[in-house]
C-alpha cells in the first residue's frame, strides 16, 4: 500500500503525519520549538530548528505508523506564512528568518502605505500589509543590515527551506508567494512595479509554482537518514492556511473554515480574487489552482484565554471553560476586545490593545472568562460580515482548532454567526492537507477535489444555533462593534 508523509512547519512547533488513501491518521510526530526575542518585538527562528523538527517528528510519525517506511510514496508540505528566509548563493541562511510574529518593521509598513497609499496597495497586491510580512521584512533588512541584505540569492518562505533541504531544489508556490506581498495575487507573477519601486531584485525570488506540482524528488542521502525511498515525489506543498483548509476539505466557495488556535481565523475560498478595498481582509491564492480565499485574522483568540488562564491562576482550560457555560449569553454586560498584541481584522493596527468595558462588583472570573470567549467570537464576526459581502453566500461552517475541544467555544460560534457549526474528523489538519497535496502530486488522486472526497470525514456533530441566543447576541454584536472607534484615539497607529 502507498502512504502520504505530511510535514507542518509551524510557529511554535512542527507535526509530521502519515495518512493512508482512505484518510486513515497512522502516525503523528509533533516537535515544539520557540521563538528568538534578542529584542523586544522581535520574533526570530534558526531555519535549522525546522530542519531537525522534520527530521524527528517524520521519524515518530513513522515509528508510530508501524507501516515500513519504504511504502512512503508522497511528500507535501505546509509552514507559517510570510517569515522571510534568506538565503546566500550557496542556499546559506544568511541570518535567523525574521516570523509573521515580528514586530520590528512598523515604520516599513508606514512607509509602504505613505508611497502607496491604501488604494495602490490594494490594486497591486490586493491585500493590507502587517509587520512581519515578506515585504517588510525585506525593507527592513535592506534599511538596517544592507551588507546582509547585498548577499541575498534566494527569498524563501519556511517549508521552501525545508523542501530545499528535502529535494536540493529551490523554489516556491503560489500559496506562500501571496503572502509575501511581493505578488500580484490577481495575475499570479511577481509583481514586476512594485519589487522595482522598492529596489528588490526578481532574481532573489523563485518561480511560482503550484501547490500539487511535483518539486522533485527526495534526496538519496536524506531518504537513507529516514529509511524512506529515495526519489519519492515531494510536492510544492502550500502555505499552512489554505493546507489547513485542504485538510478538512474546504476546497469549494459557500464553505466557511473558521479555526480558533492561538490566532483565529476565517477562511472562505473565492472563484475569483475579489478583495476588501478597504484592506482589512487578506485575498490570498489557494492551494487549488483555480481558487482564491479571503480571510480574516484574529490575532489573539485561544491566546486571549490562554492569557486569561495565566493571570486568573486557573486549574486548566476546561475548567474555565466550564464556568462560562454556566453565565448567561453577554456576560452580565461585561465586554471584551481581544486585541492584546495588536489586530489585523477589522482594524488592521498593530497597536490595538485588549480592554474589557463594563467591569462591575459582580462579575466574576467565570464572566471574565465568558466576556473573553464572546470578544474572540465578536471579532471574527467582523471577518465574517466582511467575507459574507465579498464572497459567495456562505452554506457551510466548519470549525476547528484547540478550540472545538470544549462545546462552549462551538456554541457561541455557532449563535454569533448564527450558522450551524460542523467540525470533521480530521487531526493536524495543516499537516494532513499537506500529505493530500503530495498525495495529488504523486498521482494517488486526480484531483485535490478526489483526495478530500476520499479521505475528509464529517464528525456527526453539529451545533445548532440556539434561536433565542441568537437575537441576544445579535443585539450585543451591534455594541460591541460600536467599542473599538469609541477607544480608537488611545490606540494611535503610528
Ligand atoms: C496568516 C498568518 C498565520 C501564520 C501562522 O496570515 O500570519 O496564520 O500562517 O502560521
Amino acid at each position: 500500500m502507498d502512504y502520504m508523509l505530511g510535514l507542518d512547519i509551524g510557529t511554535s512547533g512542527a507535526k509530521a503525519v502519515i495518512i493512508d488513501a482512505a484518510g486513515a491518521l497512522l502516525g503523528v510526530g509533533r516537535r515544539e520549538y520557540g521563538l528568538a526575542t534578542p529584542r523586544l518585538g522581535w520574533a526570530e527562528q534558526d531555519p535549522a530548528i525546522w530542519i531537525d523538527a522534520a527530521l524527528s517528528t517524520t521519524r515518530e510519525a513513522l515509528a508510530q505508523s508501524a507501516i515500513h517506511p519504504q511504502d512512503v510514496a508522497a511528500i507535501g508540505l505546509s509552514g507559517q506564512m510570510h517569515t522571510t528566509v534568506c538565503l546566500d548563493r550557496h542556499a546559506a541562511p544568511l541570518r535567523p528568518a525574521i516570523t509573521w510574529a515580528d514586530q520590528r518593521t512598523g515604520p516599513q509598513v508606514q512607509e509602504v502605505y505613505r508611497r502607496l497609499g491604501r488604494e495602490g496597495l490594494a490594486r497591486w497586491t490586493q491585500n493590507p500589509l502587517a509587520t512581519g510580512f515578506t515585504l517588510a521584512n525585506l525593507l527592513w533588512l535592506q534599511e538596517n543590515e544592507p551588507a546582509i541584505y547585498a548577499d541575498i540569492a534566494h527569498v524563501l518562505l519556511p517549508k521552501d527551506y525545508l523542501r530545499y533541504y528535502l529535494i536540493g531544489e529551490i523554489g516556491t508556490e503560489a500559496t506562500d508567494a501571496s503572502g509575501t506581498l511581493l505578488m500580484d495575487v490577481k495575475a499570479e507573477t511577481w509583481n514586476a512595479e512594485l519589487l522595482d519601486m522598492f529596489t528588490i531584485d526578481a532574481s532573489m525570488l523563485p518561480a511560482i509554482q503550484q501547490s500539487t506540482s511535483i518539486a522533485g524528488t527526495l534526496r538519496a542521502d536524506v531518504a537513507s537518514v529516514l529509511g524512506l525511498r529515495p526519489g519519492i515525489p515531494v510536492a510544492y506543498g502550500s502555505a499552512d492556511q489554505p493546507a489547513q483548509a485542504v485538510g478538512n476539505g474546504i476546497i469549494r466557495p459557500g464553505v466557511l473554515s473558521s479555526t480558533i488556535g492561538t490566532g483565529g481565523q476565517l477562511l472562505a475560498p473565492s472563484p475569483t480574487p475579489s478583495y476588501d478595498p478597504e484592506l482589512r481582509l487578506h485575498t490570498f491564492c489557494h492551494a487549488v489552482p483555480t481558487l482564491w480565499y479571503n480571510m480574516a485574522a484574529t490575532l489573539t483568540a485561544g491566546l486571549a484565554f490562554s492569557w486569561l488562564r495565566r493571570v486568573l491562576h486557573a486549574e486548566s482550560y476546561a475548567a474555565l471553560a466550564d464556568e462560562a457555560a454556566e453565565i448567561e449569553p453577554g456576560a452580565d454586560g461585561l465586554f471584551f476586545l481581544p486585541h492584546l498584541a495588536g489586530e489585523r481584522t477589522p482594524h488592521m493596527n498593530p497597536e490595538a490593545r485588549g480592554v474589557f468595558v463594563g467591569l462591575t462588583l459582580r462579575h466574576d472570573r467565570a464572566h471574565l472568562t465568558r466576556a473573553v470567549m464572546e470578544g474572540v467570537v465578536f471579532n471574527l464576526r467582523q471577518g465574517l460580515e466582511l467575507i459574507k459581502s465579498l464572497s459567495a453566500p456562505i452554506n457551510q461552517v466548519v470549525a476547528s482548532g484547540g478550540s472545538t475541544r470544549h462545546p462552549l467555544w462551538l456554541q457561541l460560534q455557532a449563535d454569533i454567526y448564527n450558522q450551524p457549526i460542523y467540525q470533521t474528523q480530521t487531526s493536524e489538519a495543516a499537516a494532513f492537507g499537506a500529505a493530500l497535496l503530495g498525495g495529488v502530486s504523486a498521482g494517488m488522486f486526480a484531483s485535490l477535489d478526489d483526495a478530500c472526497a476520499a479521505t475528509v470525514r464529517m464528525s456527526d456533530v453539529v451545533v445548532q444555533p440556539d434561536a433565542a441566543n441568537v437575537a441576544h447576541y445579535d443585539a450585543l454584536y451591534r455594541h460591541y462593534t460600536e467599542l473599538y472607534p469609541a477607544l480608537s484615539a488611545h490606540f494611535p497607529n503610528r
